[in-house]
């Protein structure tokens, strides 16, 4: 096997989705427009880099490495895909080497890369390279089409004298931002997380707000008066589960079955738009957040695991 390594640009961007499409699971699929707004999401003081591997068929594989303003910089994550008719040929091997150059030249000390639990070629792959497990990330599915709402008939009573509403009657939607916001990066940093909380800006929350599959409908929050106590938002793709990304309770709110509230109005939300299943991802030692999914019947799907590499 013959291929030429060049950094990508971005007119190869179409055949990049394309080639991730067909190394990724279907639920992972992604698309040009979802592609390009993320691309367009990066910073210019992060260190990035990408290569493409061009063979007689076109584009054999992409790998590419990257830190991020929300975490310590000498972080680096990872990530090799190559097409099934080009493995075992040690392109892959030839790709994380000159990404593990890069990464060393600006600065990086730790690769980290995340597969999934049942993915062993990977996980040789990567373990041929030196990298070892460091942590696991649970991943849960709820049937949404089949969910069974006897359990939770007239949820909403519970709320007692607090109010439940969408951030799309949160009007006008771009004022209150800054508030929920707030609130966000105020629980967020309770999530036990085994890289640590990213710490996001505000531009980012207004960029990801902005994201195809955002939904302003579909991320509740939970008031007490003016007080902004609870949040949960799902992002909905086309072909995809839609996707719980964060959900969280003011501590002093705690213990009285908000976060399963606000999880119900997410599955209601998901429902009406007619999505058959939502998932979510749960660092292992989150229990509270785990204990609430399993009670709405989420079942676990295989770990996510983060693989690294230490560089001396
Ligand atoms: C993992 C992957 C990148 C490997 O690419 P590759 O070009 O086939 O890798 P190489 O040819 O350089 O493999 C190097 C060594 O890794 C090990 N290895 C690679 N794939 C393996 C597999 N499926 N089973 C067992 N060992 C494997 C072998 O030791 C191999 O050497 P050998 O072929 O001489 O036995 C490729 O299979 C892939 O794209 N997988 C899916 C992508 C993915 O999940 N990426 C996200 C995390 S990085």
């Amino acid at each position: 096997m013959t291929w030429a390594i060049r950094p990508a640009t971005s007119d190869d961007i179409p055949a990049i989705v394309d080639l991730v499409n067909a190394v990724q699971r279907p639920e992972e699929r992604t698309t040009v427009e979802i592609f390009r707004h993320e691309e367009g999401m990066r910073r210019p003081d992060e260190a990035f880099a990408r290569f493409v591997a061009i063979g007689d068929r076109g584009m054999a594989a992409v790998a590419q490495t990257q830190n991020s303003h929300t975490r310590p910089r000498h972080k680096f994550s990872l990530s090799v895909g190559v097409r099934p008719d080009s493995r075992r040929g040690g392109l892959g091997t030839e790709l994380e080497r000159r990404l593990r150059e890069f990464t060393v030249a600006h600065g990086g000390t730790e690769l980290t890369a995340m597969i999934r639990d049942d993915d062993v070629g990977t996980r040789a792959f990567l373990e041929t390279l030196g990298y070892r497990e460091a942590y696991q990330r649970f991943e849960m599915e709820l049937g949404v089409s089949e969910f069974d709402w006897r359990r939770f008939e007239r949820w909403r009573n519970r709320l007692g004298g607090l109010r439940l509403f969408s951030l799309a009657q949160a009007t006008p939607v771009e004022e209150h931002l800054p508030k929920l916001f707030e609130l966000s990066m105020k629980l967020s940093g309770d999530v036990p997380h085994p890289e640590g909380a990213p710490e996001y800006t505000i531009e980012d929350f207004q960029q990801f707000a902005r994201m195809p599959g955002f939904r302003q409908d579909g991320l509740f929050i939970i008031a007490d008066g003016d007080r902004w106590v609870g949040v949960s938002g799902v992002v909905c793709l086309e072909g995809r589960p839609a996707y719980t990304y964060f959900t969280g309770v003011d501590r002093e709110y705690r213990g009285r079955g908000l976060a399963t509230l606000l999880k119900l109005a997410t599955i209601e939300f998901v429902q009406r738009n007619g999505i058959a299943a939502m998932r979510t991802t749960n660092d292992t030692v989150n229990y509270p957040m785990v204990a609430v999914n399993e009670k709405l019947g989420y079942r676990r799907l295989p770990a996510r695991v983060g693989m690294k590499f230490m560089i001396e």
